[in-house]
């Protein structure tokens, strides 16, 4: 597995300066957290690593290899062993749940119709929704969209799982329960995983590598265990940010 690691990101938008100057290195086989107040900057640092979003500055490095400096063909290697969960679900709603998990297969890989449906129904029955090939995204829950994201975004078996407020708009005991197939997607393929969240509750229950992003820039950086551990010693607002979630004392 190789590391991912992001040097010196910065990115403006027209006039506005979205991310400062941001470094971080996402631990391998670990549930690494973006976290930070609406706006500062979370999907964009994001879709700058995924490659939806060019950065003025910095890189981004999969392994040794610089991703902004690569060809498109170059590219298309990386992404193969991208797997992404944007925010909201984001499916084909024109397509079968079947045919949106075959989607990547579909692009990246030249299997037949047969492996294809294979390893389609070994994915949906991962996420335990075996049998769901024919329906359709508007016959389904949102917790149920979302199971289906993820069945897409394992689908190439990544080595990088992405997801963006994976558990945003769903009831709690649905949240937990996505939040439990990430953790255990991670651990069963070895990904390396970048969970964005303002959900502090996602945070205790998976964290392990944090990135705290306030106003687009890297407040602070640790493991859930040296964010807990003395809550006085952390950055002021992120401090407001813990004890606004409720789930630290005031
Ligand atoms: N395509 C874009 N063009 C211009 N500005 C943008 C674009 N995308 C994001 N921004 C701005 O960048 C800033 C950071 O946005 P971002 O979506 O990363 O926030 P976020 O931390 O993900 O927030 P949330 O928790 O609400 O999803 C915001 O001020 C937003 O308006
Ligand atoms: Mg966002």
């Amino acid at each position: 597995m190789s590391q991912l690691r992001i040097e010196h990101i910065s990115k403006w938008f027209g006039r506005q300066h979205v991310l400062h100057d941001i470094s971080f290195t996402f631990q391998p086989g670990q549930v690494n957290m973006i976290i930070g107040p609406s706006g500062c900057g979370k999907t964009v640092l994001l879709k700058c690593i995924v490659g939806l979003i060019t950065p003025e500055e910095g890189k981004v490095y999969f392994g040794d290899i610089n991703f902004l400096d690569l060809s498109p063909e170059e590219k298309r290697n990386i992404l193969r062993n991208l797997g992404m969960l944007f925010q909201s679900s984001a499916l084909f709603d024109s397509m079968t749940v079947g045919e949106n998990v075959a989607f990547p297969l579909r692009v990246f890989t030249q299997q037949s119709e047969a492996e294809i449906q294979d390893r389609v129904a070994y994915c949906l029955e991962r996420v335990g929704l075996a049998g769901t090939q024919e329906k359709y995204p508007a016959q389904l829950s949102g917790g149920m969209k979302r199971r289906v994201g993820l069945a897409r975004a394992i689908a190439l078996n990544p080595q990088y799982l992405f997801c963006d407020e994976p558990n945003s708009g769903l009831d709690p005991l649905t949240a937990r329960r996505i939040d439990e197939l990430i953790q255990e997607l991670t651990e069963e393929f070895h990904t390396t995983t970048v969970v964005v969240t303002h959900d502090l509750k996602s945070v205790m229950d998976m964290g392990q590598r944090i990135l705290f992003l306030y106003e687009g820039r890297a407040e602070w950086q640790g493991s859930k265990e040296d964010m807990l551990r003395e809550i006085a010693a952390l950055p002021s607002n992120l401090q407001a940010f813990l004890k606004a979630s409720g789930l630290v004392r005031a």
